[in-house]
């Protein structure tokens, strides 16, 4: 009998996040056992962040980021390049991503953003600061979005949303749990559909 070995290439995946990292444990979960693709780095430009320690949890290597390089200098680029990294998620990063990142890795950043863009995004409007908003302007309809990043905030191509109702009697921390429900369900699947997507993998 005769075996031929068919080498999969690993994906390497940085998700980069500030807060406490649900949507990252989620995502690390679904990744476990695939494959293809491997959770390669947790960036964070918080050196407290509670998604450090799932990071380190989960034995997963991170990189805490410095203002001034980060924005003036490499980027980090050559130690995304160290673990070789080749798609980067934002799970809750509020620095803008540098024009020279977005350079390295065309189309393949993307970002989730809890609330319907182009509503409710921008500069200044991240976690309970968007639902705040939302239940002000009195919407009946709030979810989530993943997209593609660009240099602006919350502004590349659209990829998916999902909705969910908003209530008279909903509070910022109640929508908040609505979207984190949405976001874990949704954002795992749809990486990988993007990454499967990305490198003809499908
Ligand atoms: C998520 O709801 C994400 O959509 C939001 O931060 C939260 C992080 O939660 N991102 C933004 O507001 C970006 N503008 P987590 O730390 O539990 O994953």
């Amino acid at each position: 009998m005769v075996y031929i070995l068919v080498e999969t290439k690993q994906y390497n995946l940085a998700i980069f996040a500030s807060g406490t990292g649900s949507n990252t444990k989620k995502i690390i979960e679904f990744f476990e056992a695939s494959s293809f693709i491997t959770i390669a780095l947790i960036v964070s430009n918080k050196p407290e962040a509670g998604v450090l320690d799932i990071a380190r949890a989960n034995s997963i290597s991170t990189l805490i980021l410095e203002k001034e390089r980060f924005f003036k200098g490499d980027a980090y680029e050559p130690v995304l390049k160290e673990f070789g990294i080749d798609f980067l998620v934002l799970a809750g990063f509020l620095w803008k991503i540098p024009a020279h990142l977005i350079h390295i890795y065309p189309t393949a950043i993307i970002n989730i953003h809890p609330a319907l863009l182009p509503d409710f995004g921008g500069k200044g409007m991240y976690g309970n600061h968007v639902h705040e908003a939302v239940i002000n302007a009195k919407k009946d309809k709030s979810g989530i979005t993943i997209h593609f990043v660009d240099e602006h905030y919350d502004h590349g191509k659209h990829i998916f949303q999902a909705t969910c109702s908003v209530l008279p009697t909903d509070t910022p921390e109640t929508l908040a749990n609505k979207i984190h429900q949405l976001e874990h369900e949704h954002f795992p699947r749809i990486i990988e559909e993007v990454v499967l997507a990305k490198y003809n993998l499908q």
